[in-house]
């Protein structure tokens, strides 16, 4: 990437998503200095040097899309859009995870890319066509030469997780029809300014997309948005429709309004970054003015809902297991575990909190609503969560 400007520095940092076995703890962990930057040619926002898809993505991988009752109803929801919009003849998706989307088809009509072979299994056991492979040039010629042109592709949180844009979308070009459509959706960049979710920066996120970066990108490899919708997913996503540009289709003004806020947000200018930065780093020193005060009171403090997200911040401000006791957790590839860089202890979470815990710090900040909707008794009972967005508080 050329004129990457580095405008924020997340130190030394852990591989978010790997979770420590007791018997690793003695052992030293693989660190590597988090950094993001702006190509000021192109608006993308990155991370400055993004480890190998294989260290990241293989199969140990825990991530479960179907963790969350929040991303099966936006998958359901999704699907039945597509299903009554697009009426797609065949629909392939790249990074199907656990399959939390796809299952919402017949199986003969959708395909799924998933190179994480211990979650690929899980989709292929209940006989759907599946491939445990990264999306490449060569995984793209594979699934031509199986199943011919495909007219829907869609791809949820992954995209961004992938260096070489370019061979995403020159793949995408060799298996979507001229009159296709791509959506993709990923966590956007204004929300995570405007939120201060710097969290949203870690190993696999290398990038977090606006309209304006996505674009440059696309045009290159002759695609367009033609229609933008905001979601609430993951703290705040965008949901973008694309399609060939020889493909005439109308422009909806979404794209317009979508583009001309973060023009005016000022998302094209390194400027703007650097005061990212500085809230970054004023968030830093409110979260721990917050858990240092708790703890002087001999408070016990818990995490809920562990995160690559937290990995960061929990790195980035050095909040380790002298200030949260224990995380819970509902993913069974994380209980029992330990978080990476700080070392906490990773949970089963056991349907409700302990009577003896009045804190919680909410890792899983991207569920608030839905874990705030499970845990009424507590928060009645007077339990409190610190959080760190918009700004750390406790709520
Ligand atoms: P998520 O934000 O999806 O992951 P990441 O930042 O790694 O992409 O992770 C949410 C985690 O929170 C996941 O491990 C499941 C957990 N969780 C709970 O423990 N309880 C809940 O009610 C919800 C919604 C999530």
């Amino acid at each position: 990437m050329k004129k990457n400007n580095i405008f924020l520095d997340l130190g030394l940092q852990p591989l978010a998503n790997n979770y420590l076995k007791k018997k690793d703890l003695e052992k030293k962990e693989k660190k590597y200095r988090l950094k993001v930057g702006m190509d000021a040619n192109t608006n993308l926002v990155s991370i400055n040097k993004p480890l190998s898809s294989k260290a990241m993505f293989n199969n140990t991988y825990p991530y479960r899309s179907s963790m969350s009752k929040t991303m099966i109803n936006s998958f359901k929801n999704l699907s039945k859009l597509i299903s009554n919009k697009f009426k797609p003849k065949k629909i392939l998706e790249i990074g199907s995870n656990d399959g939390s989307f796809i299952k919402n088809f017949s199986k003969q009509k959708v395909i799924g890319v998933e190179p994480c072979s211990n979650i690929e299994k899980i989709t292929k056991k209940l006989g759907y066509k599946t491939y445990a492979n990264y999306w490449n040039k060569k995984t793209a010629w594979k699934i031509l030469r199986n199943h011919n042109k495909i007219d829907l592709i869609y791809s949820a949180n992954t995209i961004s997780h992938i260096e070489n844009l370019d061979e995403v979308f020159e793949s995408i070009n060799i298996v979507l029809e001229d009159k296709g459509t791509l959506i993709i959706e990923d966590p956007s960049l204004l929300e995570c300014l405007k939120k201060n979710t710097y969290d949203q920066f870690y190993n696999e996120h290398i990038y977090v997309f606006s309209l304006i970066g996505l674009e440059s990108i696309l045009k290159k490899h002759n695609f367009e948005v033609y229609h933008v919708q905001k979601l609430d997913i993951h703290g705040g996503s965008n949901r973008y429709f694309i399609k060939k540009k020889d493909y005439k289709k109308k422009i909806d003004t979404s794209v317009k309004i979508f583009r001309q806020k973060e023009i005016s947000f000022g998302l094209n200018k390194l400027s703007t970054y650097k005061s990212f930065s500085k809230r970054v780093l004023k968030s830093k020193k409110q979260l721990k003015k917050i858990f240092n005060k708790i703890i002087l009171k001999k408070k016990k403090i818990i995490g809920y809902g562990v995160t690559a997200k937290s990995t960061t911040i929990l790195n980035y401000c050095k909040i380790g297991k002298d200030m949260i006791s224990y995380f819970v957790d509902t993913t069974k590839d994380k209980q029992n575990k330990f978080t990476p860089g700080t070392k906490i202890p990773i949970y089963k979470y056991r349907g409700f909190i302990e009577n003896d815990i009045r804190y919680i710090f909410l890792g899983a900040w991207n569920f608030k609503d839905e874990i705030f909707k499970k845990e009424k008794k507590f928060i009645k009972e007077g339990g409190k969560f610190i959080i760190h967005t918009p700004y750390p508080k406790i709520i």
